[in-house]
């Protein structure tokens, strides 16, 4: 009986929590309700009890707990949700010269959020979130080796500077497929039933016109572009907070076993950039496992890269020397700023520009960074979701999807949230799913699930995959193929009640 109130509590407590709209939930559950550990989806000290639209931008219970460290997650929330200008002396100044848009929640909106899928690009439109990578087909995996582009492509500029890249001629196109099944699950009903895409499934191209590239010598036809699209930013101060040794351990216990073998990210050497944990990290970061710690994260690196705001340690353009030289000798440019070629050169690649940001304030963004908190799991006790649970464990989801982790012993940055059970459902590792047209993006991540099934509720949609071709976790499963094609052929022969029960557990973590 005392554990049938319990549940009761729960089920009563957390849905008064989903019912509330407003930041005053902050993670306080009465004390007498006990809640199995896989509630807290991001470990005591990262979860909170928040399941509206505000669910991913809460600062974790080990920022809310010191009033110092709250204080500097706040001011940094405001360097993350300001559109960037290109005055100075303004606050948030010092966009440009090229940039590839003016603030994070341009492409991650509710902060911690992810953009939905777009048919045009046009980084004016809020919904669009995604990266333009311009990559050899050869080597898909690797970053741009280019003398022309930056690994993430700008097409913006400040006057007089021009964009490497003129958006209009991006061409996003959309195409039909249909699997070897005709769209169809094993007892007839077709794909996505009920919905206006039903029996359908889609994927993008992306094609980029040589009229539209700034460099005359650059040739496309010997390129290829992707689109990737935002993952999510809460919950990744926990993804840092593992250590090195136990993402080693998971690839290795993976390589001992004959199926689903993921890829460890590079190491990546750090000396220099990374102030508490200098050296060489296995990348964990990114689609592509491209970035190893959070201090020399995509989040740190985009705060500079993606709007060239310099700031103490990074007094230099993100830009190439080939775009440099370009816009030096360009006519229109040396009018305007009344300066010859050499000058504009060396302006635009000197290594000593004046900081555009100050350390207090970049040091006040990652404490925002690492400290947004993961949305706490929801209904775990439901009939439907405990039966949708174990068909996630029961049929290789958790091959790659690996449920828990714990983080590291004394993690320096932060170190309230050390010794966490965290529950991501990744491995941090890359696996093929042999997608149609991945893109660069063909040996991907493992996306972490947690937070995901607020989505609709946060962001007002449900779009999934790395360049969002997935329209709701139907379609994402359905994407599952190469080394996951088991389990996906496994939910493809579920009966309607079981793949609606699996869709409901990953709709409550
Ligand atoms: C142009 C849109 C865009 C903007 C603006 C942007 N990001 Fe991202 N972000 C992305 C994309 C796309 C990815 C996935 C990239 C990939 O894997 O190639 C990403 C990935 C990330 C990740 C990695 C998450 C993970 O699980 O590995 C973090 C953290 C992040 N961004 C933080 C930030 C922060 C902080 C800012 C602001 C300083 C920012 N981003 C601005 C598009 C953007
Ligand atoms: C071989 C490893 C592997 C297995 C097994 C696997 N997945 Fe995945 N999963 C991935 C990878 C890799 C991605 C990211 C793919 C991408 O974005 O292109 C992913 C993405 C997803 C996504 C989309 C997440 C997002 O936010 O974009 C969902 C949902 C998902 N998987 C559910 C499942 C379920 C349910 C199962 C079991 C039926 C499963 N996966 C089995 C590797 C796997």
């Amino acid at each position: 009986m005392k554990k049938f109130s319990s549940l009761f509590l729960v089920v009563m407590s957390l849905s008064v929590i989903t019912a509330c709209d407003d930041d005053i939930d902050k993670g306080k559950i009465p004390d007498e309700v006990e809640l199995s550990e896989e509630y807290y989806t991001g470990g005591k000290m990262g979860t909170v009890f928040v399941s509206s639209s505000k669910a991913y931008k809460q600062a974790m219970p080990a920022i809310d707990q010191d009033p110092a460290l709250f204080q500097q997650f706040m001011r940094g929330e405001r360097l993350s949700d300001k559109s960037f200008v290109t005055n100075e002396g303004m606050g948030y100044s010092g966009l440009g010269p090229v940039y590839i848009r003016k603030s994070c929640i341009a492409c991650h909106p509710s902060y911690g959020g992810r953009g939905q899928r777009v048919e045009t690009f046009d980084t004016n439109d809020s919904k669009n979130s995604y990266l333009l990578m311009i990559y050899d087909p050869s080597k898909p995996g690797l970053p741009l080796a280019s003398q022309y582009f930056t690994g993430m492509t700008q097409t913006r500029a400040v006057g007089p500077f021009k964009a490497p890249i003129d958006e209009h001629g991006i061409q996003l196109t959309w195409h039909q497929y249909v699997d070897e099944h005709g769209n169809k699950y094993a007892d007839g009903t077709p794909y996505s039933a009920g919905t206006s895409y039903e029996g359908t499934l889609i994927y993008p191209t992306v094609a980029v016109s040589q009229d539209a590239i700034l460099f005359k010598d650059f040739d496309m036809s010997k390129h290829a572009a992707s689109i990737e699209a935002t993952i999510g930013i809460y919950g990744t101060g926990l993804l840092d907070a593992i250590s090195d040794e136990d993402l080693r351990a998971e690839h290795q216990t993976q390589q001992a076993r004959g199926y689903c073998q993921g890829v460890i990210g590079n190491d990546i050497d750090e000396t220099g950039l990374n102030p508490y944990y200098p050296g060489k990290h296995p990348g964990r970061f990114t689609y592509l496992c491209t970035r190893a710690t959070l201090d020399n994260g995509p989040g740190a690196n985009a705060l500079w890269n993606i709007t060239n705001v310099t700031r103490p340690g990074r007094t230099y353009n993100y830009i190439t020397e080939e775009y440099a030289r370009v816009m030096s000798e360009d006519k229109d440019v040396q009018a305007t700023l009344g300066q010859a070629a050499k000058q504009i050169f060396d302006d635009l690649m000197s290594k000593a520009l004046t900081p555009e940001m100050t350390q207090e304030d970049y040091e006040a963004f990652m404490v925002w960074h690492r400290g947004l908190a993961v949305p706490a799991a929801r209904n775990l006790d439901d009939e439907t979701v405990q039966k949708g649970r174990a068909l996630f464990y029961n049929n290789g989801c958790t091959a790659c999807h690996r449920p828990s982790w714990t983080t590291r012993n004394n993690y320096k940055p932060l170190p309230a949230i050390s010794n966490q059970k965290i529950y991501p459902y990744t491995d941090l590792l890359r696996h093929d799913l042999d997608m149609k047209e991945p893109g660069r993006a063909k040996i991907c991540r493992t996306t972490p699930l947690w937070g995901r099934g607020l989505m609709k509720v946060v962001s007002g949609h449900g779009d999934m995959l790395h360049d969002l071709r997935a329209r709701n976790y139907e379609e994402a499963i359905l994407w599952h193929g190469g080394e996951a094609k088991q389990p996906k052929e496994n939910f493809r022969k579920m009966s309607k009640e079981d793949r609606t029960a699996l869709i409901r557990f990953l709709e409550s973590i």
